[in-house]
């Protein structure tokens, strides 16, 4: 529907399955990702100056200064492909500022996808997590092991995916959450995010699916 894409936020804790998930959303939905993770792991790798600021605080566990962040997100988001096919929001707003810039420039999601995942699930998952910088599929060594031999060899790790690295973006994460799910109240949905991914991805396709035939009902009424 061209004329009121849909505008999606999906957060949950480090390793909760958000870019999974995003590539189930995508797929069927065509929205674009935009992923403030994958915008800064973009910046790190030129070794522009934002990059190597950005480094210092991911390599922390710590969020990265909003006047990196926060522009670089912004304009992504009013891109023309953004504005005509909708957006799928990935990993931003962490934090009451960010969350405020957006409410500020009148940005705000339909839906906000919440995955809940237990703690104890979560270090073991981005210990296990591997990625192709071919096809940018999330693979996991136990979970969801890559099918051939070459894209096995080819698998790249995360150089904030250890053990020591993910305690620390977790005790940032917590203390930032409940802000942001303030903002969010009248729009969230909490989605278990411990079954299996197509499970997950079951119940968000089935609240994405209500929300655009609500979507269709307002607009031909209107
Ligand atoms: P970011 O890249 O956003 O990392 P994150 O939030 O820690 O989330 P992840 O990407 O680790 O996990 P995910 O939820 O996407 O899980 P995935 O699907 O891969 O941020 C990194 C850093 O950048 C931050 O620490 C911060 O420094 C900085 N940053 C980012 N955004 C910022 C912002 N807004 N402001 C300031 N700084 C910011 O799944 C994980 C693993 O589990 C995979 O191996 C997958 O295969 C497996 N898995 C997925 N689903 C399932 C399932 N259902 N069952 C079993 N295994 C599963």
């Amino acid at each position: 529907a061209k004329w009121d894409p849909l505008k999606i936020m999906i957060s949950g804790a480090p390793a909760s399955g958000k870019g999974t998930q995003c590539e189930f959303i995508t797929k069927k939905y065509g929205l674009v990702h935009i992923a403030a993770g994958d915008l800064l792991r973009a910046e790190v790798s030129v070794g522009s100056e934002n990059g190597k600021r950005a480094k210092e605080h991911m390599e922390k566990g710590l969020l990265v200064p909003d006047e990196i962040v926060v522009t670089m997100v912004k304009e992504r988001l009013l891109q023309k492909d953004a504005r005509e096919n909708g957006w799928l929001l990935d990993g931003y707003p962490r934090s009451l500022s960010q969350a405020t810039a957006l409410e500020n420039l009148e940005i705000r999601p339909d839906l906000f996808i919440f995955l809940d995942v237990p703690e104890e699930i979560l270090v073991e998952r981005v210990v296990g997590r591997r990625l192709d910088p071919v096809t940018g599929r999330i693979y996991h060594l136990k979970y969801f092991p890559p099918e051939s031999e070459e894209i096995a060899a080819r698998l790249t790790q995360r150089f904030d995916d250890t053990e020591e690295k993910v305690k620390l973006r977790l005790e940032t994460y917590h203390e930032n959450v409940e802000a942001v799910l303030a903002i969010y109240e009248d729009v969230i949905i909490k989605v278990n995010g411990n079954i299996p991914k197509e499970d997950v991805f079951a119940q968000i396709d089935s609240a994405l699916t209500r929300l655009l035939e609500s979507k269709e009902k307002t607009h031909s009424t209107s």
